[in-house]
């Protein structure tokens, strides 16, 4: 068995383009910009229209982290979408992702990890770069989460958003790429967050429909204590495999939920603000797409060069957890 070093090589995300305002939001439920700034620090998200699905969101992110990393779609040897929100039950997202771009060579599968879906994405895909089975693997973890929100429930349709992001892993040079990870699940807790219906537990019915059990349902107040606990925990247990210290990462991209939930892990873990990548305030929580596509950002503000060392840290539904620590190993791009 090989052992390869894995890093990132290309990074895409994309977005709808429409926006939905808290003062959007105002007149849908009863809400206030000042209750969804000063609990969530969400200002507006992105809303896919009726027509968009998860595979257009993630097609599109896909293409750009190809370009990124220079391949073309018949080089990769697998495809991996991380999703809550996926085109159908089956096919696999994946599936159509592979048909849209022709990666006429690819495997193809979906993973669900709700929001830590793309660390168990990059996680799995990077496995088989190390051991030497693949050589590309295009990981993409992508929400249409608009399709599956209560747009009646106030506590929970403010919080979140659609998008897709997406990443190429290729072997690296030593030293480089992937130092270390830690990925958890605790699925006693499932109830906390989750869509009752629609799978064979609950099958779709006249009854499921009346019911709204089609829909996000979160338990807010158990899963903001979860996520405070499990992101200083997770990002320790990471920093610890990777022989560092807390001083020695420059970027943290947390998952994108909630600026309180940031903010607590970043105190716990004497973490200054400007080491930590935020973009909650204009996309929302996008589950999986959150961490690629505030990595796709990162990367065009400058705030990444080589030799960073970069720390992924999410939680979600599962319950599920998932931190990665990062040795950059891409040159900035000179445009
Ligand atoms: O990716 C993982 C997914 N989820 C998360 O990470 C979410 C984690 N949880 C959270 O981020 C927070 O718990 C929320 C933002 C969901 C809620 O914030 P909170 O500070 O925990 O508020 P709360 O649920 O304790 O509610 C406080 C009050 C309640 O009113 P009463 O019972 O005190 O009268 C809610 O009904 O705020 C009310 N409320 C709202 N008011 C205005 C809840 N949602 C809203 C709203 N606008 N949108």
């Amino acid at each position: 068995m090989k052992n390869y070093s894995v890093g990132i090589s290309g990074v895409g995300s994309f977005v709808p383009e429409n926006i939905l305002t808290n003062y959007d939001l105002m007149k849908m439920v009863d809400t206030s910009n000042e209750w969804i700034v000063e609990r969530t620090g969400i200002r507006e998200r992105r809303i896919g229209s009726k027509d968009i699905s998860t595979s257009d969101l993630g097609t599109e992110a896909a293409k750009r982290a190809l370009k990124d990393a220079n391949l073309k779609p018949e080089d990769i040897d697998l495809i991996i979408v991380a999703t809550i929100t996926p085109d159908h039950l089956f096919p696999s997202t994946a599936c159509i992702i592979q048909d849209n771009l022709k990666a006429t060579n690819a495997a193809a599968m979906d993973i669900n990890a709700a929001c830590t879906g793309f660390v168990y994405g990059i996680v799995t895909g990077a496995s088989f770069v190390k051991s030497g089975m693949y050589d590309r693997v295009l990981v993409i973890g992508g929400e249409n989460l608009s399709k599956i929100i209560d747009w009646k429930d106030r506590n929970t349709c403010v919080l979140f958003g659609d998008g897709a992001g997406a990443c190429v892993l290729e072997r690296c040079d030593e030293g480089y790429g992937i130092l270390s990870y830690e990925l958890g699940s605790d699925g006693e807790n499932r109830q906390v967050l989750i869509q009752p219906g629609g799978g064979s537990k609950i099958p779709a019915s006249m009854e499921s429909i009346e019911d709204n059990l089609h829909t996000l349902k979160m338990d807010g107040r158990e899963v903001f204590k979860f996520a405070v606990r499990t992101m200083e925990r997770t990002s320790k247990v990471a920093l610890e495999r990777a022989n560092l210290q807390v001083e020695d990462i420059d970027l943290l991209i947390p998952h994108q939920a909630n600026i309180r939930i940031i903010d607590a892990a970043r105190k716990k873990l004497d973490l200054p603000m400007d080491r930590i990548y935020v973009n909650l305030d204009r996309y929302g929580n996008m589950s999986s797409a959150s961490i690629p596509v505030a990595l796709d950002e990162a990367i065009r503000d400058k705030k990444i060069k080589k030799g960073d060392n970069i720390l992924f840290a999410g939680f979600g539904a599962g319950l599920t957890w998932g931190s990665l620590i990062l040795k950059w190993n891409k040159e900035e791009d000179n445009v």
